[in-house]
Protein backbone atom coordinates (compact mmCIF):
# COMPACT_ATOMS: atom_id res chain seq x y z
CA UNK A 1 0.00 0.00 0.00
CA UNK A 2 1.15 3.66 -1.04
CA UNK A 3 1.81 5.56 2.21
CA UNK A 4 0.32 8.55 0.24
CA UNK A 5 -3.25 9.92 0.24
CA UNK A 6 -5.18 12.36 -1.52
CA UNK A 7 -6.95 14.69 0.20
CA UNK A 8 -9.31 17.77 -0.40
CA UNK A 9 -8.90 20.86 1.51
CA UNK A 10 -10.98 24.04 1.28
CA UNK A 11 -9.16 26.53 -0.66
CA UNK A 12 -10.97 29.58 -0.08
CA UNK A 13 -14.25 31.22 1.13
CA UNK A 14 -16.96 31.42 -1.47
CA UNK A 15 -19.39 34.13 -2.08
CA UNK A 16 -22.76 32.95 -2.86
CA UNK A 17 -22.49 30.01 -4.94
CA UNK A 18 -19.57 27.76 -4.40
CA UNK A 19 -17.20 26.72 -7.37
CA UNK A 20 -14.48 24.08 -7.84
CA UNK A 21 -11.89 26.74 -7.55
CA UNK A 22 -12.65 26.60 -3.68
CA UNK A 23 -11.62 23.10 -3.03
CA UNK A 24 -8.13 21.70 -3.65
CA UNK A 25 -6.86 17.97 -3.83
CA UNK A 26 -3.56 17.50 -2.64
CA UNK A 27 -1.37 14.87 -1.96
CA UNK A 28 -0.27 14.20 1.42
CA UNK A 29 1.26 11.27 3.70
CA UNK A 30 -1.14 8.70 4.95
CA UNK A 31 -1.15 9.09 8.62
CA UNK A 32 -0.55 6.39 11.20
CA UNK A 33 -2.98 6.05 13.72
CA UNK A 34 -2.30 7.04 17.54
CA UNK A 35 -3.57 5.23 20.75
CA UNK A 36 -7.14 3.81 20.66
CA UNK A 37 -6.75 5.26 16.56
CA UNK A 38 -8.07 3.52 13.24
CA UNK A 39 -6.95 3.92 10.03
CA UNK A 40 -9.90 3.84 7.74
CA UNK A 41 -9.69 3.99 3.55
CA UNK A 42 -12.52 5.17 2.37
CA UNK A 43 -15.12 3.38 0.62
CA UNK A 44 -18.32 5.75 0.29
CA UNK A 45 -18.16 9.96 1.50
CA UNK A 46 -20.87 12.04 1.98
CA UNK A 47 -21.65 15.19 1.01
CA UNK A 48 -24.56 17.21 2.30
CA UNK A 49 -25.80 20.60 1.95
CA UNK A 50 -24.95 21.56 5.32
CA UNK A 51 -21.30 21.11 4.05
CA UNK A 52 -22.12 24.30 2.74
CA UNK A 53 -22.41 26.24 6.01
CA UNK A 54 -19.15 24.85 6.88
CA UNK A 55 -17.34 26.63 3.49
CA UNK A 56 -18.31 30.00 5.48
CA UNK A 57 -16.36 31.41 7.99
CA UNK A 58 -19.66 32.44 9.99
CA UNK A 59 -21.62 30.52 12.06
CA UNK A 60 -23.76 27.45 10.79
CA UNK A 61 -25.13 24.64 12.98
CA UNK A 62 -21.60 22.90 12.54
CA UNK A 63 -18.42 24.33 12.91
CA UNK A 64 -16.58 26.37 9.95
CA UNK A 65 -13.86 24.29 8.13
CA UNK A 66 -10.76 26.60 8.01
CA UNK A 67 -9.08 27.39 4.76
CA UNK A 68 -6.29 25.35 4.01
CA UNK A 69 -7.49 22.47 5.91
CA UNK A 70 -9.04 18.88 5.03
CA UNK A 71 -12.82 19.15 5.24
CA UNK A 72 -14.67 16.69 7.22
CA UNK A 73 -17.36 14.26 5.78
CA UNK A 74 -19.31 10.89 6.90
CA UNK A 75 -17.73 8.28 5.49
CA UNK A 76 -18.22 4.66 5.52
CA UNK A 77 -15.03 2.92 5.32
CA UNK A 78 -12.38 -0.31 5.72
CA UNK A 79 -10.32 -0.65 8.66
CA UNK A 80 -6.72 -0.90 7.17
CA UNK A 81 -4.80 -0.60 11.08
CA UNK A 82 -6.50 -0.44 14.45
CA UNK A 83 -5.42 0.43 17.88
CA UNK A 84 -9.05 -0.14 19.50
CA UNK A 85 -10.39 -3.32 20.61
CA UNK A 86 -13.61 -2.79 18.57
CA UNK A 87 -11.90 -2.70 15.61
CA UNK A 88 -9.80 -5.04 13.47
CA UNK A 89 -8.40 -4.76 9.57
CA UNK A 90 -10.77 -5.77 7.89
CA UNK A 91 -14.23 -4.20 9.68
CA UNK A 92 -16.43 -1.94 7.89
CA UNK A 93 -16.97 1.22 9.95
CA UNK A 94 -18.45 5.01 9.65
CA UNK A 95 -17.80 7.56 11.27
CA UNK A 96 -16.96 11.75 10.43
CA UNK A 97 -13.94 11.39 8.55
CA UNK A 98 -12.30 13.34 5.68
CA UNK A 99 -12.81 13.96 2.38
CA UNK A 100 -9.79 11.66 2.06
CA UNK A 101 -8.27 8.30 0.40
CA UNK A 102 -7.85 7.57 4.08
CA UNK A 103 -8.02 9.33 7.71
CA UNK A 104 -7.07 8.22 11.09
CA UNK A 105 -10.19 8.33 13.77
CA UNK A 106 -10.38 8.19 17.31
CA UNK A 107 -12.00 4.52 17.34
CA UNK A 108 -14.22 5.59 20.06
CA UNK A 109 -16.26 7.84 17.57
CA UNK A 110 -16.47 5.06 14.68
CA UNK A 111 -19.52 2.83 14.79
CA UNK A 112 -19.03 -0.70 13.00
CA UNK A 113 -21.00 -1.43 10.19
CA UNK A 114 -22.62 -4.80 9.27
CA UNK A 115 -22.37 -5.36 5.81
CA UNK A 116 -24.93 -8.20 6.20
CA UNK A 117 -27.63 -5.84 6.79
CA UNK A 118 -27.54 -4.75 3.39
CA UNK A 119 -25.06 -2.11 1.21
CA UNK A 120 -22.52 -0.88 3.69
CA UNK A 121 -23.35 2.75 1.14
CA UNK A 122 -26.94 2.76 2.76
CA UNK A 123 -24.74 3.97 6.67
CA UNK A 124 -24.60 7.01 5.13
CA UNK A 125 -27.96 7.33 3.55
CA UNK A 126 -31.21 5.81 4.63
CA UNK A 127 -29.62 3.71 7.37
CA UNK A 128 -27.84 6.91 8.22
CA UNK A 129 -27.92 10.78 9.06
CA UNK A 130 -29.88 11.53 6.43
CA UNK A 131 -32.64 8.47 6.91
CA UNK A 132 -32.94 9.71 10.72
CA UNK A 133 -33.43 12.84 9.92
CA UNK A 134 -36.03 12.00 7.86
CA UNK A 135 -37.66 9.58 10.96
CA UNK A 136 -37.52 11.69 13.62
CA UNK A 137 -38.47 15.03 11.92
CA UNK A 138 -41.80 13.36 10.96
CA UNK A 139 -42.45 11.26 14.03
CA UNK A 140 -41.09 13.40 16.77
CA UNK A 141 -40.88 16.75 15.73
CA UNK A 142 -44.03 16.74 13.43
CA UNK A 143 -45.86 14.44 14.99
CA UNK A 144 -47.89 13.26 12.44
CA UNK A 145 -50.70 11.48 12.81
CA UNK A 146 -53.34 9.29 10.36
CA UNK A 147 -55.19 11.10 8.39
CA UNK A 148 -53.15 14.39 8.23
CA UNK A 149 -51.56 16.05 5.43
CA UNK A 150 -48.14 16.24 4.77
CA UNK A 151 -46.11 18.36 2.49
CA UNK A 152 -42.44 17.45 2.17
CA UNK A 153 -40.05 19.47 0.15
CA UNK A 154 -36.78 18.24 -1.48
CA UNK A 155 -39.13 15.70 -1.07
CA UNK A 156 -36.83 13.58 -3.74
CA UNK A 157 -33.79 13.64 -1.85
CA UNK A 158 -31.92 11.75 0.89
CA UNK A 159 -33.85 12.91 3.71
CA UNK A 160 -37.13 14.07 2.17
CA UNK A 161 -37.59 10.66 0.72
CA UNK A 162 -37.29 8.55 4.36
CA UNK A 163 -39.37 11.55 5.98
CA UNK A 164 -42.53 11.15 3.14
CA UNK A 165 -42.49 7.26 3.46
CA UNK A 166 -42.46 7.95 7.23
CA UNK A 167 -45.43 10.25 6.72
CA UNK A 168 -47.26 7.52 4.47
CA UNK A 169 -46.49 4.34 6.67
CA UNK A 170 -47.99 6.47 9.74
CA UNK A 171 -51.22 6.46 7.45
CA UNK A 172 -51.00 10.30 6.20
CA UNK A 173 -51.90 12.08 2.98
CA UNK A 174 -48.20 12.80 1.23
CA UNK A 175 -47.42 15.58 -0.95
CA UNK A 176 -43.76 15.56 -2.44
CA UNK A 177 -42.24 18.31 -3.66
CA UNK A 178 -39.23 18.05 -6.00
CA UNK A 179 -37.77 19.94 -9.23
CA UNK A 180 -38.05 17.77 -12.21
CA UNK A 181 -40.85 15.35 -13.55
CA UNK A 182 -38.63 12.37 -13.16
CA UNK A 183 -38.52 12.89 -10.00
CA UNK A 184 -42.13 13.26 -9.07
CA UNK A 185 -42.84 10.05 -10.70
CA UNK A 186 -40.52 8.41 -9.11
CA UNK A 187 -42.12 10.06 -5.36
CA UNK A 188 -46.02 8.62 -7.10
CA UNK A 189 -45.01 5.62 -9.07
CA UNK A 190 -42.66 4.13 -6.97
CA UNK A 191 -42.56 5.53 -3.09
CA UNK A 192 -46.16 5.79 -2.97
CA UNK A 193 -46.60 9.54 -2.12
CA UNK A 194 -50.34 10.94 -3.19
CA UNK A 195 -49.19 13.93 -5.32
CA UNK A 196 -46.47 15.97 -6.27
CA UNK A 197 -45.56 19.08 -7.02
CA UNK A 198 -42.75 20.21 -9.50
CA UNK A 199 -41.42 23.73 -8.17
CA UNK A 200 -39.64 24.12 -11.80
CA UNK A 201 -42.05 24.25 -13.77
CA UNK A 202 -45.18 25.78 -11.91
CA UNK A 203 -46.08 29.39 -12.12
CA UNK A 204 -48.72 29.28 -9.32
CA UNK A 205 -47.26 27.27 -6.12
CA UNK A 206 -50.05 28.79 -4.42
CA UNK A 207 -52.34 27.41 -6.68
CA UNK A 208 -50.82 23.61 -7.07
CA UNK A 209 -50.64 23.55 -3.33
CA UNK A 210 -54.53 24.66 -2.98
CA UNK A 211 -55.00 22.08 -5.67
CA UNK A 212 -53.10 18.96 -5.08
CA UNK A 213 -54.10 19.92 -1.18
CA UNK A 214 -57.76 20.35 -1.06
CA UNK A 215 -58.41 20.10 2.61
CA UNK A 216 -55.10 21.96 3.61
CA UNK A 217 -51.67 21.45 4.99
CA UNK A 218 -51.66 19.89 8.55
CA UNK A 219 -47.67 18.85 8.36
CA UNK A 220 -45.23 20.66 6.72
CA UNK A 221 -41.48 18.83 6.78
CA UNK A 222 -39.34 21.73 5.46
CA UNK A 223 -35.96 21.21 3.79
CA UNK A 224 -35.88 24.02 1.63
CA UNK A 225 -36.99 27.38 2.41
CA UNK A 226 -37.71 30.41 0.80
CA UNK A 227 -41.10 30.73 -2.36
CA UNK A 228 -41.67 27.19 -2.40
CA UNK A 229 -42.23 27.37 2.10
CA UNK A 230 -43.89 30.40 1.66
CA UNK A 231 -46.79 29.02 -0.66
CA UNK A 232 -47.01 26.13 1.65
CA UNK A 233 -47.68 27.98 4.54
CA UNK A 234 -50.47 29.66 2.95
CA UNK A 235 -52.31 26.08 3.04
CA UNK A 236 -51.75 25.30 6.79
CA UNK A 237 -54.51 24.09 8.94
CA UNK A 238 -55.65 25.01 12.12
CA UNK A 239 -53.38 23.66 14.49
CA UNK A 240 -50.72 22.46 11.69
CA UNK A 241 -47.10 21.63 12.36
CA UNK A 242 -43.95 23.12 10.70
CA UNK A 243 -40.28 20.65 10.85
CA UNK A 244 -38.03 22.94 10.13
CA UNK A 245 -35.29 20.94 8.91
CA UNK A 246 -33.58 23.07 6.38
CA UNK A 247 -33.73 26.13 4.37
CA UNK A 248 -31.15 24.91 1.21
CA UNK A 249 -32.58 27.06 -0.81
CA UNK A 250 -31.37 30.15 0.96
CA UNK A 251 -27.71 28.42 1.65
CA UNK A 252 -26.23 29.98 -1.48
CA UNK A 253 -28.09 33.55 -0.48
CA UNK A 254 -25.12 36.63 -0.17
CA UNK A 255 -28.00 38.92 1.70
CA UNK A 256 -30.67 36.46 4.04
CA UNK A 257 -34.12 38.00 2.78
CA UNK A 258 -36.11 40.27 4.85
CA UNK A 259 -39.89 40.79 5.94
CA UNK A 260 -42.90 41.08 5.18
CA UNK A 261 -42.85 37.50 5.56
CA UNK A 262 -46.13 34.55 6.51
CA UNK A 263 -46.09 34.79 10.67
CA UNK A 264 -49.82 35.94 9.95
CA UNK A 265 -50.49 32.83 9.25
CA UNK A 266 -49.32 31.08 12.40
CA UNK A 267 -52.07 33.46 14.40
CA UNK A 268 -54.93 32.15 12.00
CA UNK A 269 -53.97 28.86 12.16
CA UNK A 270 -52.08 28.26 15.64
CA UNK A 271 -49.61 26.55 13.94
CA UNK A 272 -46.71 25.10 15.39
CA UNK A 273 -43.32 25.97 13.63
CA UNK A 274 -40.11 23.84 15.33
CA UNK A 275 -36.60 23.39 14.16
CA UNK A 276 -34.51 20.57 14.93
CA UNK A 277 -31.02 19.12 14.54
CA UNK A 278 -30.64 15.52 14.28
CA UNK A 279 -27.50 15.29 16.66
CA UNK A 280 -30.23 15.63 19.19
CA UNK A 281 -31.52 12.14 18.89
CA UNK A 282 -27.84 10.75 19.62
CA UNK A 283 -29.37 8.84 22.38
CA UNK A 284 -32.09 7.30 19.86
CA UNK A 285 -29.90 6.47 16.76
CA UNK A 286 -29.87 2.73 17.35
CA UNK A 287 -33.67 2.76 17.78
CA UNK A 288 -34.23 4.54 14.41
CA UNK A 289 -31.77 2.20 12.40
CA UNK A 290 -34.06 -0.53 13.26
CA UNK A 291 -36.89 0.82 12.71
CA UNK A 292 -36.17 2.31 9.00
CA UNK A 293 -34.22 -1.27 8.48
CA UNK A 294 -37.56 -2.77 9.82
CA UNK A 295 -39.39 -0.62 7.15
CA UNK A 296 -37.29 -1.82 4.26
CA UNK A 297 -37.44 -5.40 5.04
CA UNK A 298 -41.42 -5.19 5.15
CA UNK A 299 -40.88 -3.20 1.68
CA UNK A 300 -42.50 -0.15 3.23
CA UNK A 301 -39.34 1.73 3.21
CA UNK A 302 -37.41 2.25 -0.78
CA UNK A 303 -34.56 4.49 -1.10
CA UNK A 304 -32.27 5.30 -4.10
CA UNK A 305 -28.68 6.34 -4.15
CA UNK A 306 -26.83 8.96 -6.99
CA UNK A 307 -23.05 7.71 -6.74
CA UNK A 308 -20.32 9.41 -8.58
CA UNK A 309 -17.01 7.01 -9.08
CA UNK A 310 -14.03 8.69 -7.65
CA UNK A 311 -12.82 11.26 -4.74
CA UNK A 312 -11.86 13.74 -7.65
CA UNK A 313 -15.59 13.73 -8.55
CA UNK A 314 -16.50 15.14 -4.94
CA UNK A 315 -16.77 19.02 -5.41
CA UNK A 316 -18.75 18.06 -8.47
CA UNK A 317 -21.34 15.58 -6.37
CA UNK A 318 -21.31 18.28 -3.77
CA UNK A 319 -22.26 21.08 -6.03
CA UNK A 320 -24.57 19.18 -7.87
CA UNK A 321 -26.80 19.32 -4.20
CA UNK A 322 -27.63 22.82 -5.04
CA UNK A 323 -28.51 22.04 -8.60
CA UNK A 324 -30.69 19.01 -7.80
CA UNK A 325 -28.79 16.31 -9.92
CA UNK A 326 -29.54 14.17 -7.04
CA UNK A 327 -32.29 11.03 -6.48
CA UNK A 328 -31.85 10.03 -3.17
CA UNK A 329 -28.80 10.08 -1.47
CA UNK A 330 -25.86 11.92 -3.16
CA UNK A 331 -22.45 9.64 -2.49
CA UNK A 332 -19.06 9.79 -4.01
CA UNK A 333 -17.96 6.20 -4.44
CA UNK A 334 -14.15 6.15 -3.28
CA UNK A 335 -12.74 2.46 -2.68
CA UNK A 336 -14.10 -0.84 -2.91
CA UNK A 337 -13.69 -3.49 -0.13
CA UNK A 338 -11.28 -5.67 -0.61
N1 LIG B 1 -31.87 19.44 10.67
C1 LIG B 1 -31.02 18.45 10.48
O1 LIG B 1 -30.52 17.82 11.42
C2 LIG B 1 -30.67 18.08 9.07
C3 LIG B 1 -29.97 16.88 8.79
C4 LIG B 1 -29.72 16.55 7.44
C5 LIG B 1 -30.15 17.41 6.44
N2 LIG B 1 -30.78 18.58 6.77
C6 LIG B 1 -31.30 19.48 5.73
O2 LIG B 1 -32.27 18.75 4.99
C7 LIG B 1 -32.31 19.23 3.65
C8 LIG B 1 -32.16 18.04 2.70
O3 LIG B 1 -30.87 17.46 2.90
P1 LIG B 1 -30.44 16.14 2.10
O4 LIG B 1 -29.14 15.70 2.64
O5 LIG B 1 -31.58 15.20 2.08
O6 LIG B 1 -30.22 16.70 0.64
P2 LIG B 1 -30.99 16.23 -0.66
O7 LIG B 1 -32.43 16.57 -0.47
O8 LIG B 1 -30.62 14.83 -0.96
O9 LIG B 1 -30.33 17.16 -1.78
C9 LIG B 1 -30.65 18.50 -1.85
C10 LIG B 1 -31.91 18.73 -2.74
O10 LIG B 1 -32.42 20.02 -2.47
C11 LIG B 1 -33.12 20.47 -3.59
N3 LIG B 1 -32.80 21.89 -3.82
C12 LIG B 1 -31.59 22.42 -4.07
N4 LIG B 1 -31.68 23.76 -4.23
C13 LIG B 1 -33.01 24.07 -4.08
C14 LIG B 1 -33.77 25.27 -4.14
N5 LIG B 1 -33.17 26.46 -4.38
N6 LIG B 1 -35.10 25.21 -3.94
C15 LIG B 1 -35.71 24.03 -3.69
N7 LIG B 1 -35.06 22.84 -3.64
C16 LIG B 1 -33.73 22.87 -3.82
C17 LIG B 1 -32.67 19.63 -4.79
O11 LIG B 1 -33.77 18.84 -5.24
P3 LIG B 1 -34.84 19.41 -6.30
O12 LIG B 1 -34.57 18.75 -7.61
O13 LIG B 1 -36.13 19.00 -5.72
O14 LIG B 1 -34.65 20.89 -6.38
C18 LIG B 1 -31.57 18.74 -4.23
O15 LIG B 1 -31.59 17.45 -4.78
C19 LIG B 1 -31.19 20.26 3.52
O16 LIG B 1 -31.76 21.54 3.68
C20 LIG B 1 -30.28 19.93 4.69
O17 LIG B 1 -29.54 21.04 5.12
C21 LIG B 1 -31.05 18.92 8.06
Amino acid sequence: MSDQTRQWRLASRPTGEPTEENFELVTVSRPEPGPGEVLVRTLYLSVDPYMRGRMDAGESYAEPWAVGEPMEAGVVGEVVESNHDDFSPGDVATGNLLWADHAVADGDELRPVDPELGPVSTALGVLGMPGITGFFGMTDVADVTPGDTVVVSAAAGAVGSVAGQVAARAGARVVGVAGSDEKCDWLTEDLGFDGSVNYRTTDDLAAAFAEVCPEGVDVYFDNVGGPITDAVWGQLNRDARVAVCGQISLYNATEQPTGPRKLGQLIQTRATVRGFLVGDYQDRWGHALERLAGFIEAGDLRYEESVVDGLEEAPDAFLGLFAGENIGKQLVKVGERD
